[in-house]
């Protein structure tokens, strides 16, 4: 048997920069207030662009980086809870404008967690035999937010990132815990279809972003902090990649692991909540720092959570 490692990484953020007092100057709100709730400095916003043009940028990438043919592509796998269509999916897009003619192509729908998801479901396609893929996050989420609703709009940033998966004699992505409780599928909502058909005469309801605070902060802070330590065990951990959310959420969540913040890398100022795209993208960032070095042995954890409910962790010796 043969299994993925991750022989490249690349992101893409689209070049509008929106500050907290961009937002300020017509929004009841304050840089002091939402860099004090979460973090966050300030988010990058796609104008034209959509979802399937940031991933195809990143799918570039990946492929000039590793310097292969896209023809040699097994799969090409995108989550993302900001897709283009419904149909075609985003991956197909990609897979298409790519010339990844061999490669199967869907999305996976998980919401922040997505990335997790993806990743984890591209290495068992791996262990079954496929030798070679790209797994994308890629979020246009500022078309999903209701910008008159200060308390989910703030929150929120466009982009892309991923990794390219090649297959080795040796185990890298060496566990994986995905979960969900859809039971608590209220808690985040967002682009709900409403129903147009000509049979039915209901009422329409708001298809953006709608986001329980409160709610997804105790899950993260208990559901997903007791996946992780469960997950981990006695497992030496050198760096946490936990989705890119909320400052205050990650700081804590260090302290419950019992483990030192220097552990937990951030860009969440930079970036704001680029759901599905957010580890991705502190991944490349990390790498491209040379703070993470691929094929260096070092352990990492990715951590994803929200939407659905959906979380995921995942161990990686780089
Ligand atoms: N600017 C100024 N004031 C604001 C803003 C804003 N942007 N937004 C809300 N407020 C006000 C509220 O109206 C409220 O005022 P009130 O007390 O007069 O009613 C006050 O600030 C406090 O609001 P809270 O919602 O209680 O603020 P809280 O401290 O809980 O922070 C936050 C809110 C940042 C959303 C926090 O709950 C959080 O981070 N939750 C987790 C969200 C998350 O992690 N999501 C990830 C999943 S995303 C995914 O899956 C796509």
């Amino acid at each position: 048997m043969s299994f993925g490692k991750i022989i490249a990484t690349a992101r893409y953020l689209p070049e509008k920069i929106v500050t907290n007092d961009d937002l300020a100057e017509w929004m009841d709100t304050s840089d002091e207030w939402i860099q004090s709730r979460t973090g966050i400095k300030q988010r990058h916003i796609a104008e034209a662009e959509n979802t399937s043009d940031m991933c195809l940028q990143v799918a570039k990438k990946l492929v000039d980086k590793a310097a292969i043919d896209p023809l040699s592509l097994d799969f090409v796998i995108v989550a993302t809870m900001s897709p283009d269509y419904t149909s075609p999916s985003v991956a197909c897009q990609v897979q298409g404008q790519l010339g990844a003619k061999q490669a199967m192509a869907f999305d996976v729908a998980a919401a922040c967690a997505g990335f997790v998801y993806a990743l984890a479901t591209a290495e068992n396609f791996m262990r079954s035999g496929m030798k070679r893929g790209i797994v994308i996050g890629g979020e246009k989420t500022s078309k999903l937010l209701d910008w008159q609703d200060r308390s989910s709009a703030v929150l929120f940033g466009d982009g892309a990132a991923g990794v390219l998966l090649e297959a080795s004699e040796e185990p890298s992505i060496i566990k994986q815990m995905l979960r969900a409780d859809g039971e608590r599928a209220s808690s985040l909502t967002s682009g709900f279809r409403n129903n147009c058909n000509v049979f039915y005469e209901g009422s329409e309801t708001s298809t953006a972003l709608a986001m329980d605070g409160r709610g997804i902060w105790n899950f993260a802070l208990n559901d997903v902090t007791k996946s992780l330590k469960e997950f981990i065990g006695d497992e030496s951990v050198d760096y946490y990649l936990l989705h890119q959310a909320n400052k205050r959420i990650i700081e804590k969540m260090a302290r419950k692991m019992n483990e030192p913040i220097e552990k937990f890398p951030m860009n969440l100022m930079n970036y704001g909540n680029t759901s599905a795209a957010s580890i991705p993208i502190l991944l490349d960032e990390l790498v491209e720092a040379n703070i993470l070095s691929l094929n260096s042995n070092q352990k990492v954890v990715l951590t994803g959570y929200g939407g659905g409910l959906a979380w995921g962790n995942l161990l990686i010796q780089l």
